[in-house]
């Protein structure tokens, strides 16, 4: 598919030696970086913040593409802005007033994306389609890499893309979990147009390659 936005998971990549991994991805054929924010609430599980998003904004050479898994992300809209988010993301399920929020995304500078749960159904989301510029469907329960990819997210893709088709035809459908070179043919051509894969990239012996191979979807 053509102009198929792949988005690494930096949660995979080498905390010890992240410039490099950080310069990877620059050199590459990605699209933006994805940074996964946990907050050991949200999800059972806590990954970086504020100043590791600064340290990757100051070398990255493609948009960082935020998403918070985190409860009330309504409260640091701003923050991630300053911390250099160009596409912020936040989680349905997190949201008490979600049309709010994306409002406020949008104000600050950035765009706004939504992300779903496994068990949260697409058609929650039809009043808010207009506004969006992503929906991010997750097909692993948020919280870790190296899950595996939770087949009914192909149905939820199909029939978001048919809701977007009349109510928001330039929406990015972003498609985050379990994905690798085994699955993402399919997964585009279930209407996805965004993928985000960690594992798969930072598992590879070939890093760069693999992100060459998940491009061509
Ligand atoms: C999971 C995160 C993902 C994760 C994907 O909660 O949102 O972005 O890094 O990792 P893989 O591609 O290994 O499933
Ligand atoms: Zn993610």
């Amino acid at each position: 598919m053509k102009n198929m936005i792949l988005a690494p998971s930096m949660l995979s990549a080498d905390f010890g030696n992240l410039k490099k991994d950080v310069e990877m991805i620059n050199r590459s054929e990605a699209d933006w970086f994805h940074l996964d924010i946990m907050d050991g609430v949200f999800v059972p599980n806590i990954s970086f913040g504020f100043p590791v998003v600064k340290y990757i904004n100051k070398y990255a050479e493609k948009p960082l593409d935020v998403h918070l898994m985190i409860v009330q992300p309504e409260r640091y809209i701003e923050e991630w802005k300053n911390a250099g988010a160009d596409i912020l993301t936040v989680h349905y399920e997190a949201c008490a007033h979600l049309h709010r929020t994306i409002q406020q995304i949008k104000a600050a500078g950035m765009k706004a994306g939504v992300s779903l749960n496994p068990h949260t159904s697409v058609d929650l989301l039809e009043d808010v389609l207009p506004e969006l510029d992503m929906v991010l469907i997750m097909s692993v329960n948020p919280g870790f890499g190296g899950q595996s990819f939770i087949g009914q997210a192909l149905n939820k893709i199909k029939k978001l893309r048919a809701m977007a088709d009349k109510s928001n035809p330039d929406l990015i459908i972003q498609v985050d979990g379990g994905v690798s070179s085994k699955n993402h043919k399919e997964i585009v051509a279930a209407g996805a147009n965004a993928l985000v894969a960690g594992s798969a990239v930072f598992g590879a012996e070939n890093p760069e390659e693999m992100i060459k191979i998940l491009k061509k979807a």
